[in-house]
């Protein structure tokens, strides 16, 4: 083991060289015109599984992006890990807030730079490099592998479903392993045991089939964005919750051990809220900050327009107005159910003077599970190993809609082993990855691999 773990710290320049290859490439999915690049990540992607030894490598084409396909199965006897993550990225827009080109990885101050670079291509290139690194120096792996690198994350996954529907034999294994949450703080090694679920929807509400002169007809028309803002204003009561009947009625209540749990994490609500630079915090009364992001289900609207937008003035009425908003959900509310709820209420607070349309873009369960399984517990200590410190379990606001429906479907562990941090800014310009993190990963995951090989 000490060779590899050597190999791995002599190698990180050349590392630092392929990962900035991966994030050049532009591979933003739900972008139509970046579709040749999401070819070529993909295409990167299998090289690299090529490159390391991976065996069967393969593009499949999907109704929509490619998942590509590689494994190693000649460590008969011990267990098999299926590896899941995304070469998809998010958009760089806005570009101007970059302050290094998010297509160019950047080393600034300790932190590598770029978009993707922690969500999820960083992480899923550390795996690579832990698997070369055994094979380089021992011509084998310690455990069975397959890898699943798909390109419709960040777009609610759709096709890998059927993937994995139509091939579960293929896939069998013993747990799901995963690289693409966050630790709960620098130096915090963490393994998660919970996502939140997620439902997406949008609404457009039309009042007058054309724009109008505000002057004109303005008060004896339905203005349909002055109608969405006094909707989507009674989502929500004094009390911070979420105001749709029957919203909160499957919702598992913490027990009291898991509430002592989380009390007990060195979660720092100050730093959290300097993170997001907010003057203050907010949320559902009666519960703590980090029950709020993991445990409790939310709704939030994620983008609202119509009417005029450009500079200046102009006096109008428009025709629509429209709504993005969100639900995150938690055990053991169900997906299908919220949808029907929230479609019920949207429709009884819509006026008869404007036409709605509804639209449900996704849906996803939550996902939470004991951490008492050996092929978990391996990841603790992988992990105290990597980065000689103590390692937590952690729940996470986010959603991999994969892993719940893996973890309903394979009945097995999942493992999630993440390596980025709260204030790394996925999704948002400057996204980065903590180079410290970015190594020491590395080896958490031989180690890991390791790990797992002496189970029995
Ligand atoms: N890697 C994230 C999930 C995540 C976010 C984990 C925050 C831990 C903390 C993933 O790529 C993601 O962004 N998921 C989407 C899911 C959606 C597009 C279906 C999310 O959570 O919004
Ligand atoms: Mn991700
Ligand atoms: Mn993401």
């Amino acid at each position: 083991m000490q060779n590899v773990v050597d190999f791995i710290r002599g190698n990180y320049d050349r590392y630092l060289a392929e990962l900035r290859e991966f994030c050049a490439i532009p591979s933003v999915s739900t972008r139509s015109e970046h579709k040749p690049d999401i070819q070529r990540a993909a295409q990167w992607v299998a090289d690299q599984m090529k490159a390391i030894g991976l065996e069967g490598v393969q593009i499949h084409p999907t109704a929509g992006h490619p998942i590509v396909y590689g494994e190693w199965l000649r460590a008969p006897g011990q267990p098999t890990l299926l590896f899941y993550g995304h070469y998809d990225v998010q958009p760089a827009e806005p570009l101007e807030l970059w302050q290094s080109p998010p297509w160019e990885l950047t080393l600034r101050n300790g932190d590598l730079y770029a978009r993707g670079v922690v969500d999820d291509k960083g992480q899923v290139f550390m795996h690579f490099k832990a698997l070369e690194a055994f094979m380089k120096n021992t011509g084998k792996l310690p455990v069975n592998v397959k890898f699943m690198i798909e390109g419709e994350e960040e777009v609610g996954s759709e096709n890998v479903y059927k993937f994995v529907g139509e091939r579960k034999r293929e896939l069998a294994c013993d747990a799901l392993l995963v690289s693409d949450t966050t630790m709960l703080g620098k130096g915090i090694p963490s393994v998660c045991y919970g996502l939140r679920g997620l439902c997406y929807f949008e609404i457009e509400l039309t009042g007058p089939t054309t724009d109008l002169h505000s002057g004109s007809f303005g008060g004896a028309v339905p203005n349909p964005i002055n109608i969405l803002c006094e909707m989507m204003a009674q989502l929500h009561d004094k009390n911070g919750r979420v105001a749709i009947p029957g919203f909160y009625k499957d919702v598992r209540p913490l027990t009291k051990q898991e509430r002592k749990q989380l009390k007990a994490l060195p979660f720092s609500e100050k730093r959290f809220q300097e993170t997001t630079g907010a003057p203050q915090l907010v949320g559902e009364k009666g519960c703590s900050t980090v029950e709020r992001i993991w445990a409790r289900p939310t709704l939030d609207i994620n983008g609202i327009f119509g009417g005029y937008t450009g500079e200046g003035a102009k006096t109008v009425i428009g025709s629509k107005a429209t709504a993005k908003f969100s639900t995150r959900l938690v055990a053991d509310q169900d997906p299908a159910t919220i949808t029907r709820l929230v479609k019920k209420h949207i429709e009884k607070l819509t006026p008869k003077s404007v036409r709605l349309k509804f639209t449900v873009h996704s849906e996803g369960d939550a996902w939470i599970a004991p951490f008492d399984h050996p092929l978990v517990q391996a990841g603790k200590s992988a992990l105290e190993k990597g980065f000689g410190k103590k390692a937590v379990f952690i729940r996470e606001g986010g959603s991999i809609p994969l892993v719940a429906m893996m973890y309903k479907e394979l009945k097995k562990p999942c493992v999630l082993l993440g390596f980025g941090l709260p204030d790394e800014n996925a999704h948002a310009p400057n996204e980065r990855l903590n180079l410290e993190n970015f190594q020491k990963g590395i080896v958490s995951l031989a180690y890991y691999y390791d790990e797992v090989s002496r189970l029995r």
